[in-house]
């Protein structure tokens, strides 16, 4: 019989209090906490939490910074362009104060207008015309013209130079970026690009375009007198338009300048890029929705 086999009595080399290793004897793992260069899983867990948040916070807050930083320096590109004398754009009685052609919106000037910035070659739509074009009357369903006329008549003898305006339209589509192009049989304007549609005030009326048309300030100044920086950062230097729309003075000319956008309640903004909603729900979702 083999002598560890049990039933013969005698004492075994392994009875007896168990003296070997224990797995609560088990050497623990040197502790790192102090160790700055070493990285314990915790840690690892740790530093990926904070780069990914890093990250998210960098994506949100890039564009927003970009776009604060970037407006009032974009801004500064763009200076006063003279576009021509303020009698070729300002034609008495504007159209709009006429019962006859009934679709013109206005004088709209198309013009390539020149600038520092790589968008020299932009057009402008300056046009001149009615603030509220949907205050003009219209003939009512069966009106005898006779009647229509004079109506229309009584209405145009209200209107006051408060009543006009003049605006520089950029021909840039405030969808993607494509030129857009008047089409007088719309009196408004259409886009080739996906079919973007805005009045005569660039206003959207169908289409993609989140927003209206952007504009281009604009201004009269009389040529023959010199204003100081200060007066002119003021608005000193503009003509009244009532007086300049009176006036056949070949020193009184039409300057534009620094482009903006608008929403469609015609509320001015900071120049957007193509896409950009500037109002409503949609602009605080803007690059995300
Ligand atoms: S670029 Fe004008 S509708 Fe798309």
């Amino acid at each position: 019989m083999a002598e560890d086999e049990p039933g013969d009595g005698a004492p075994r080399a392994q009875d007896g209090p168990y003296t070997g290793p224990r797995a609560t004897d088990v050497t623990p793992e040197p502790d790192h906490g102090d160790d700055a260069g070493y990285i314990t899983r915790t840690r690892f867990l740790s530093n990926a939490a904070i780069a990914g948040g890093g990250v998210l916070t960098a994506a949100i807050m890039v564009p927003v910074v970009g776009f604060a930083i970037s407006s009032p320096l974009h801004s500064e590109d763009y200076r006063w362009v003279t576009i021509g004398p303020a009698s070729e754009f300002l034609k008495n009685p504007p159209p709009y104060a006429t019962p006859v052609p009934s679709t013109r919106i206005g004088e709209v000037t198309s013009l390539a207008v020149s600038g520092p910035d790589p968008d020299a070659d932009r057009r402008a739509f300056v046009v001149y015309g009615l603030k509220d074009p949907a205050a003009r009357p219209t003939p009512g369903q069966g009106e005898d013209p006779a009647a229509y006329e004079a109506r229309f008549s009584v209405w145009a003898s209200r209107l006051g130079a408060d009543d006009f305006d003049l605006i520089a339209i950029w021909n840039r589509c405030a969808h993607l970026g494509c030129p857009v192009a008047y089409s007088p049989g719309s009196a408004g304007y259409v886009c080739p690009c996906h079919g973007g549609a805005y009045d005569g005030r660039g206003m959207v009326t169908g289409g993609p375009p989140p927003r209206p048309l952007d504009r281009l300030d604009i201004k009269i100044v009389d040529t023959g007198k010199t204003y100081t920086p200060e007066q002119i950062a003021k608005g000193e230097d503009r003509v009244p338009l009532a007086v300049a729309a009176g006036s056949s003075n070949p020193r009184l000319q039409v300057l534009v300048g620094k482009p903006y956008s608008i929403d469609q309640e015609q509320r001015p903004f900071p120049l957007a890029g193509p896409g950009q909603p500037v109002s409503g729900t949609l602009s605080h979702l803007y690059p995300f929705h």
